[in-house]
């Protein structure tokens, strides 16, 4: 038995372990977590399962990137991890499918993510460079990409970049 909720403040210790158990300690080193440097995971879109006592037991995060020189905005997802002796009872799917929904309601309209299309391509996904889509130094195959909404691909293509906000806000403070 688990139930899925967002992930909570408090749960990030709990997170970072489980990510340690399901990918191990240099999981750190991955191309990915340069999109992840300096900027929140997305409240409300990332989720856990938890199971008997709370424990967390599933993560799901995402985080904001954009595509290509026009920066049009998308959705990375991951990590997702599941508590390994748990494995097949079906979390990873809900939590997938769970904030995949929650992903569509807010009117997000592309995600991507770095993964297994065997595992992910159950869900929709398909790889990335159909669309032009690249991530420098990433195997192009495992980069994937899933449309929220019919043509959300049409005319994007180009180098996902990480979200800029920090550049963004530092510019309009310094035109004011
Ligand atoms: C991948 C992972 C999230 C799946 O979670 P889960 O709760 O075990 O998945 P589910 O129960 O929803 O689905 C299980 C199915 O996925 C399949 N599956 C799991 N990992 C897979 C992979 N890498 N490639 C292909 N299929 C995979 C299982 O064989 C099973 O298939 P079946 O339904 O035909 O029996 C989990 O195994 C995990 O945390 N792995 C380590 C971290 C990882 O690789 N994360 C994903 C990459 S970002």
């Amino acid at each position: 038995m688990f139930s899925i909720t967002t992930e909570r403040a408090e749960d990030g210790p709990a997170i970072d372990a489980l990510l340690d158990r399901a990918f191990g300690t240099e999981r750190t080193r991955k191309l990915s977590y340069r999109y992840r440097q300096n900027v929140a995971p997305i409240a409300g879109l990332s989720l856990v399962a938890r199971g008997t006592a709370e424990a967390v037991t599933g993560t799901i995060r995402y985080w904001p990137v954009t595509i290509g020189a026009k920066q049009l905005p998308a959705l990375l997802l991951g990590p997702l991890a599941v508590e390994p002796a748990l494995a097949g009872q079906g979390i990873g799917r809900a939590l997938i499918r769970e904030s995949l929904d929650m992903a569509e309601w807010g009117r997000h309209v592309r995600v991507l993510l770095v993964g297994d299309q065997d595992y992910y391509g159950r869900f929709g996904f398909a790889p990335a460079q159909r669309h032009g889509i690249v991530m420098p130094g990433e195997n192009p195959e495992r980069l994937l990409a899933l449309a929220l909404k019919p043509g959300a691909f049409a005319d994007t293509s180009g180098i996902l970049q990480p979200w800029r906000s920090v550049r963004r806000c530092s510019r309009r403070l310094k035109a004011a």
